[in-house]
């Protein structure tokens, strides 16, 4: 492991450059008109492992966006890790709020500039290197490594679970590790044990044949925007709960031990309000800010449009209004069936002068993992080291939504060791990774292979 760590210290500039030329490609799997350039990200990927010289790569197509795949077998009698991470990023809109062109990477104040700099082709590649630093020095790695990078994160997965499917038998594996989550703060080192799930729908409702002039018609048709506005806010009380009938149907509790565990971690309420420029928060009445960002179900509009919103004013009363709504899910929720309570709220509350229109786009499940497995043992001795201090066990209010196949399909945890910040801004303008942290996270995987290894 001296040997691995040395050479991860030594060719660190080398690591950062390279990042920056997988940050160069636009691989937005969002959007079908970048549908090249993820293969592209891709590509790259796989040369890359094949010049670190893993034993075997490949880029597999799927019916959407290609899964790479890499392996380095080095004894059948050692645990097999499995590394998970995704390549594909967010749409970086909106553009003009970005310092620096969001696919040009620069480097200030020791901090990476660029969409995916944090989430996640800066974390996956931290792995990438890891691997590298053992194979380099000669020693190999102390563990069998299996790499499946997709495309296809950050547009909900969809074909990562037939994929797995059909090649769970090379998927095999002890533990995943992904790094695709945050620390607690800066420098608290942070193992995730936690992840919301999420369902996502579209909604339209629609009046008129088309949009019709306010004056001649305003005052015998139900304008359409008016009436989802009316339902969008008839789905939360005054306590802010969701009204959807069973919405909390199968939410696992806090137990009163989590909720200790919540309140003994160091949140600055009013801190993390004034880093969004909030003038107050709001929660689910009994929750804290912490809980309710983590460990509670919610529901979001994420868009919503309609009618006119060019320059100046256009008199219309409009055909159709449309919103997207967004709910995180905890443990034991179901997302299919929290879209068919959605659909029957809106179906049972759309006016008779309207058509409504409901899609759900896609979904998962949250997940719980086990926190006192052999390869989180690991991972915590791993973060003790680099940071100087036991890491805190947290639960994360985003979703990975893969995280419950690799349970339900191939039997595997995920430990989620992850080194973003809040403040990075993913998915957001000028997302940024600080290179401390992409340095302790190469570390720390370096670390965590000859713990795991130790393990067996
Ligand atoms: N890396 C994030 C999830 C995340 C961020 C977890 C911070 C914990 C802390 C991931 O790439 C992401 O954004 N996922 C999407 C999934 C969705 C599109 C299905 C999300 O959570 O919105
Ligand atoms: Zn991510």
């Amino acid at each position: 492991m001296e040997k691995a760590l040395a050479y991860a210290g030594t060719h660190f500039d080398d690591f950062v450059a390279q990042l920056q030329d997988l940050l160069r490609i636009p691989s937005i799997s969002t959007d079908p008109d970048y549908r090249d350039e993820v293969r592209r990200a891709a590509g790259w990927l796989a040369d890359h492992l094949e010049t670190i010289g893993m034993a075997h790569t490949e880029v597999l197509d799927t019916a959407g966006h290609p899964v790479v795949y890499a392996e380095h077998v080095v004894d059948p009698a050692r645990p097999t890790v499995l590394v998970y991470g995704h390549y594909d990023v967010q749409p970086p809109d909106p553009l003009a709020l970005w310092t620096s062109p969001p696919f040009e990477p620069v480097i200030r104040d020791g901090v990476i500039y660029a969409r995916g700099a944090c989430d996640d082709k800066g974390q996956l590649f931290m792995h990438l290197k890891a691997a590298e630093a053992y194979l380099a020095t000669g020693e190999g790695p102390p563990v069998n490594l299996k790499f499946l990078l997709e495309g296809e994160e950050e547009s909900g997965s969809e074909h990562l679970p037939g994929f797995i499917e059909a090649h769970h038998e090379r998927l095999a594996a002890d533990i995943v590790l992904i790094s695709d989550t945050d620390l607690f703060g800066p420098g608290i080192p942070s193992i995730t044990y936690g992840l919301r799930g999420l369902a996502y729908l579209e909604v339209t409702l629609t009046g008129p044949n088309r949009d019709l002039h306010s004056g001649m018609y305003g005052g015998a048709v139900e304008n359409p925007i008016n009436a989802l506005c009316r339902l969008i806010a008839g789905l939360h009380d005054a306590d802010h709960r969701v009204t959807i009938p069973g919405f909390y149907d199968n939410v696992v509790p806090l137990t009163e031990e989590e909720r200790a565990t919540f309140r003994a971690l160091p949140f600055d309420e009013q801190a993390w309000a004034k880093e969004v420029g909030l003038p107050a928060t709001k929660t689910e009445k009994g929750y804290s800010v912490l809980e309710a960002i983590s460990a509670r179900p919610t529901l979001d509009v994420n868009g919503i449009w309609g009618g006119y919103t060019g320059k100046g004013a256009k008199t219309v009363l409009p055909a159709q209004a449309h919103a997207k709504i967004s709910m995180r899910l905890v443990p034991d929720q179901r997302p299919e069936e929290i879209a068919e309570k959605a659909r029957a709220y809106f179906e049972a509350n759309c006016p008779p002068t309207m058509k409504l229109s409901f899609r759900y786009l896609h979904g998962g499940p949250g997940v719980l993992v086990d926190t006192h497995s052999p390869a989180m043992q690991a991972a915590a001795r791993a973060l003790k080291e680099v940071f100087g201090r036991d890491p805190f066990f947290i639960r994360s209010g985003g979703s990975i939504p893969v995280v419950s196949v690799f349970k339900k399909r191939l039997g595997l945890d995920s430990v989620l060791m992850g080194f973003g910040l809040t403040s990075d801004a993913i998915h957001s303008p000028n997302e940024h990774f600080g290179l401390d942290r992409f340095r302790q996270g190469i570390e720390s995987i370096i670390r965590f292979q000859t713990h795991y290894a130790r393990t067996r």
